[in-house]
């Protein structure tokens, strides 16, 4: 089975909430875990930034139901490639908000991998993307 990571990021409706947040996390590790999706799903900025690691054909499955959810819009594909192995093993999708870290730590992370100084996937690379997603699991663990 073909082992893959997509990367993509989305804008959070208005309304969105914490309930919400609750609800896709929820959902996200009773669906990834069966059939071995892992991965991290940030949220700031009313930005949704997402990796999905795992079976080719599961990421696929998961990304097609992901995309009709009407809790976010203007879905954006980063990146989607096959991989040797997998960077985020611990959990089945672990949610992480930025407003709930420290505020310096949070924005070096962004500024190191940014060209402004706001949480904004939409304008980064794939690899800033995924740099700024392993630094940010790390600090978070
Ligand atoms: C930003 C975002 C990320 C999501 N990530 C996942 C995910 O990783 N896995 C998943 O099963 N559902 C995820 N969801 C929820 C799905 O869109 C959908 O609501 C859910 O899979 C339906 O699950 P159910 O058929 O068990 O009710 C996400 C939703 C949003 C808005």
């Amino acid at each position: 089975m073909n082992l893959s990571r997509l990367i993509y990021c989305s804008r959070a409706v208005a309304d969105l909430d914490y309930e919400d947040l609750k609800d896709i996390m929820t959902k996200s590790q009773k669906n990834n875990q069966p059939v071995g999706v892992t991965g991290i799903l940030c949220f700031g900025n009313t930005i949704f930034l997402q990796i999905l690691e795992g079976p080719r054909q599961e990421i696929s499955k998961t990304y097609n139901r992901i995309i009709q959810d009407t809790r976010h819009f203007d879905t954006e594909i980063i990146d989607f490639q096959e991989i040797e192995e997998r960077l985020f093993t611990d959990w089945s999708m672990r949610v992480v908000q930025l407003g709930d870290f420290s505020r310096d730590s949070v924005n070096h992370i962004i500024l190191k991998y940014s060209s402004q100084p706001e949480f904004n996937p939409f304008k980064m690379t794939s690899k800033q993307c995924l740099n700024f997603m392993m630094e940010f699991g790390q600090l978070t663990k």
